[in-house]
């Protein structure tokens, strides 16, 4: 097991060159299943998640070349429909590949999904809709078949706008004959460059990034490449990150728009937010402001930077409330910056009282999910002393080099292994 240290009280200064989406690479990835032809991204983000997804493709019988952002997939050969449990265990987007595979074969044979344990995290949705679909899915402890002599199209109403299964439904649909509509669809930016993607390819999807997505089939897909959008959770974790130390960022490689609610907190707090199309620079006041935060599906305040900006929050001025609306399990990093000295309450099962200025003390702590484990990074390098957290392996498979990232920027980052 590897841990990271952590050396805090360092202000950040300077530029950061953000990376390419996780949340958008996973899905877009899968697009490769549908497509026979090669297919070539750029802008893939060197994490282990990625990672996973490479090595299901290749199980299933895609052809992988990958070189540094670039990665080029083939799946002409591919036959395999059923995705290895011990891989599926390893990240809750290879849920993905699923909606994929039946898209081309109408069939696929997956399991329960791992991922961060920040919620009961159900896939009915995603079965309901397949069914919907005129897919016959059938259960078997945690394996589930999925089967269909033709996919027909449909209209289907999400109780919940999943973000995964908005995904899959697009990625399953894509050559039925008619149209399908999807209400109270996920509007996240990831699912829009899913479908601008896949549109590239050939695919008609309208109005992906609203709440009402239109897909009408179309015959075939052809060879592409395309460029993945910028990673809207890793830019909000610098700026957490320079904030807290006092700092001052500059973000390259982002899309502001995706941002802006995110930016308008930082704002509220306090920092000195200006921006261009693809770039933003924070620069912290001399004095961080309270604020209340409720998490909200897009475009509201995005859950996962709920930690990230809770951290910065503990040395705050003022109490602020943060309420989390769509897990309910993300509160789990609290005992962690606890025993850091922050001052912070659990109110409710949802709700959290942060109690500002707090002391921060350099401790051992361990990994609790990705982005609790970002929020201890950020807490950390404003703590006095060295922060050990036990357990890198969350993070690895969401931050492409923390470690460089941070030190450019003025911070005493380094990963260890413990054997
Ligand atoms: C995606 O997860 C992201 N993951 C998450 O990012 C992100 O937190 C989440 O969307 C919300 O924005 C990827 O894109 C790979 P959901 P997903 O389906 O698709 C419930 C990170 O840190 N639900 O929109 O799994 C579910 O339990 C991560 O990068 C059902 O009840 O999220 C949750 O409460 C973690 N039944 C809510 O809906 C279902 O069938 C939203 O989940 C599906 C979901």
């Amino acid at each position: 097991m590897s841990s990271l240290i952590i050396e805090g009280g360092n202000k950040l200064n300077g530029e950061v060159v953000v990376s390419g989406s996780k949340n958008a690479a996973l899905p877009i990835l899968a697009t490769a299943i549908l497509n026979p032809n090669k297919v070539t991204f750029y802008n893939v983000p060197d994490i282990e998640d990625v990672r996973t997804t490479l090595l299901i493709l290749k199980s299933l019988g895609c052809q992988i070349d990958r070189k540094c952002d670039k990665i080029a997939i083939c799946s002409e050969k591919m036959r395999k429909t059923e995705i290895p449990n011990e891989l599926m265990k390893k990240a809750r987007s290879t849920v993905i590949l699923a909606g994929a595979l039946i898209g081309r074969y109408n069939k696929a044979t997956f399991y329960i999904p791992g991922g961060c344990n920040i919620g009961k995290r159900p896939i009915d949705i995603h079965l309901e809709a397949f069914k919907e679909l005129g897919i016959d899915v059938n259960y078997d402890k945690n394996k589930i078949e999925c089967n269909a002599k033709k996919i027909h199209s449909n209209k289907i109403y999400l109780k919940i706008p999943s973000v995964g299964a908005t995904e899959n439904i697009i990625l399953a649909s894509i050559f039925v004959n008619g149209t399908t509509y999807i209400h109270n669809a996920a509007m996240e930016p990831e699912i829009k460059d899913l479908a601008t993607c896949l549109n590239k390819m050939g695919a008609k999807i309208y109005g992906a990034g609203t709440n009402k997505i239109v897909i009408v089939g179309v015959k075939k897909l052809y060879s592409t490449s395309y460029r993945i959008m910028p990673d809207r959770i890793e830019a909000g974790t610098y700026l957490a990150a320079a904030a807290i130390t006092k700092g001052k960022i500059k973000l390259v490689n982002v899309n502001v728009l995706d941002m802006m609610e995110v930016l308008y907190k930082f704002k509220q707090i306090g920092c000195k937010i200006s921006f261009n199309n693809n770039e933003i620079k924070l620069e912290a006041g001399r004095k961080l402001k309270n604020t209340n935060i409720i998490t909200n599906p897009y475009p509201g305040f995005p859950t996962d930077l709920q930690s990230i900006i809770s951290a910065v929050l503990t040395k705050s001025e003022g109490r602020s409330i943060i309420i989390e609306t769509i897990f309910e399990n993300r509160f789990e990093y609290c005992k962690e910056l606890k025993k850091m000295g922050a001052k912070i309450e659990l109110l409710d099962k949802n709700k959290i009282k942060i109690t500002g200025n707090s002391d921060l003390i350099g401790t051992e702590v361990e990994s609790t999910d990705l982005r609790g484990d970002a929020s201890i990074i950020v807490a950390a390098l404003a703590a006095k002393g060295k922060t050990k957290i036990s357990g890198t392996k969350n993070l690895e498979r969401g931050y492409e080099n923390i470690d460089q990232k941070l030190n450019n920027i003025g911070a005493k980052v380094k990963f260890v292994n413990n054997y």
